[in-house]
């Protein structure tokens, strides 16, 4: 059966009828529940209700509020430029100590906006929820926020949102895990022209600093046919480009019931007419095989450009880390994939700080900077996590050290970045355009395979298309080019 939920007319729905049990048809009818009470309220103040959804985190929380976001559009809200709005979600992120104090801050100005429009509800989700003492702390701290729901449940939004609706009190709906996948959700896509898809859930990798695992649950890959039929959908609405979401997208169809190597999915992926662009994040090391490497060097529209989370360069802390590779594998791998690809980025993420980190370790992490030559890297100071294994692991760095240790990275690090970014100079590529230049009306401003962002002289209608420029100017980490 195709169900193509942009198609289902939410106003025919029965919801005089009990609700029903299996999804996502619950959630249709609580979306058409709301919608009905939505729209009372708007017949009421005499004008639409306005939301706005606000993203912390990574492309997976992105892709999340884009699913909120086709919830709340279709109950009714109109999307809203700024937090002045009837209903505000904030779609939290843990990762680190700093993405926490940033939504503890945003709600003291969420409490003031909320004092002056009393139709105004707030809601919390996301990665942050899934910890039971930001919970309490909410309970207890933040009473005006109304509803609360973690990231197992997030398809279930219509639902709570209309339990909201339809009581004063504060609703709170947090899972510990899921096995399920809820297909068919609607979404909200932030561009035509471009989407992420999510692949799999969750992680099993449990790197000793990292939270993930903890909130997001254990790894389930979506069955490929749900994948390609989304994507076959997407290409029927004009989107070129897709990135394919996972924490450890090496690891796809391991837990499948006919399993089927991420090498395989991006072969199918390739066959669907109108996507004209693959990329995919995050690639864990340890589980990138030779197979995908053949894929990438023969396939003409997969992405040149591979994202290689490195975290440390020292063997002795990539073991306490639990990343199952070393500084040697790591090489290796990294002199594989460029041999093969000669024109391909490679990008990493860097964590400094773990604890018992030495002097002698982060000068492993340069020495492997230097050897790969990444095109770019994030970097960033290690956060303690309560929970996780390094939380409670002897020798704690002292801030100043990591703070001094870190702009010694960042240094090379940028140094090194200028100058692979450099080597595209005069060279013809194609750009995806994707916004008008921020800074300037009569520029746009695309991206190439390698994800290189590229600014030229061009009409705001080739944005969402692919076109051939020469790269004339490069300024450290984007080029100035004109269209050919
Ligand atoms: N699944 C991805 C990473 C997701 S989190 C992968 O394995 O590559 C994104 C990045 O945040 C990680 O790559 C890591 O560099 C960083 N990170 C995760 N936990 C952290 C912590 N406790 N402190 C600092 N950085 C952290
Ligand atoms: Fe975190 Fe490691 Fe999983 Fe990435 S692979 S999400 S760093 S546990
Ligand atoms: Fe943050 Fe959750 Fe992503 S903790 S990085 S939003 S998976």
């Amino acid at each position: 059966m195709d169900k193509k939920v942009i198609k289902i007319d939410f106003d025919t729905i029965d919801i005089s009828k009990e609700e029903p049990i299996t999804e996502p048809e619950r959630q249709y009818y609580f979306i058409a529940k709301a919608r009905a009470l939505v729209k009372k309220k708007a017949d009421e103040l005499g004008r639409t209700l306005t939301c706005k959804v606000t993203t912390f985190g990574c492309q997976m929380n992105q892709k999340d509020s884009e699913k909120l976001l086709g919830i709340l559009e279709l109950v009714g809200y109109e999307q809203a430029e700024t937090e002045k709005a009837d209903f505000v979600i904030y779609n939290t992120c843990t990762v680190r100590d700093n993405a926490n104090q940033k939504v503890y801050g945003r709600l003291g100005y969420l409490n003031g906006v909320k004092r002056e429009n009393p139709n105004m509800l707030i809601a919390l989700c996301g990665c942050m929820m899934q910890e039971s003492e930001v919970v309490e702390k909410i309970k207890k701290s933040y009473s005006f926020v109304d509803i609360i729901f973690g990231t197992h449940n997030i398809f279930k939004f219509a639902e709570l949102l209309y339990t909201r609706l339809q009581s004063e009190r504060m609703v709170i709906d947090i899972w510990k895990g899921t096995n399920d996948i809820v297909e068919d959700l609607p979404t909200e896509r932030k561009y035509s022209f471009k989407a992420g898809v999510n692949i799999m859930f969750g992680c099993n990798n449990f790197c000793s600093y990292c939270i993930v695992p903890y909130v997001r649950g254990r790894e389930r890959s979506r069955n490929p046919k749900d994948i390609i039929r989304e994507i076959e959908d997407l290409a029927s609405q004009g989107v070129v480009e897709v990135m394919l979401l996972g924490q450890n997208v090496n690891s796809y169809g391991k837990s499948l019931e006919d399993p089927m190597t991420f090498a395989q999915l991006l072969q199918e992926i390739e066959k669907v007419d109108g996507i004209e662009r693959i990329r995919f994040m995050t690639s864990h090391p340890k589980d990138l095989s030779d197979e995908l490497i053949e894929v990438m060097k023969h396939s003409k529209k997969i992405c040149k450009h591979m994202h290689l989370p490195l975290q440390s360069g020292s063997t002795r802390i990539l073991e306490k880390m639990n990343r199952s590779y070393t500084k040697e594998s790591y090489l290796e791998l990294a002199q594989k994939i460029r041999k093969a690809i000669p024109d391909i980025s490679i990008t990493t993420d860097i964590i400094v700080g773990f604890p018992g980190e030495t002097d002698e370790d982060v000068e492993e992490t340069i020495d492997v900077v230097k050897k790969v030559r990444y095109d770019s890297a994030f970097t960033f100071i290690y956060s303690k996590r309560s929970g996780t294994p390094a939380a409670v692991m002897e020798g704690q760095v002292p801030e100043e050290i990591n703070k001094e240790r870190f702009d010694r990275l960042l240094s090379v690090v940028q140094q090194i970045s200028r100058e692979m970014t450099q080597r595209f100079s005069d060279q013809e590529v194609e750009v995806l355009v994707e916004e008008e230049n921020q800074q300037d009306a009569s520029l746009v401003t695309g991206r190439m395979s390698n994800n290189i962002i590229v600014h030229f002289k061009a009409d705001k209608s080739l944005i969402g298309k692919i076109v051939k420029v020469k790269l004339l100017e490069c300024k450290g980490f984007y080029y100035m080019a004109e269209l050919i």
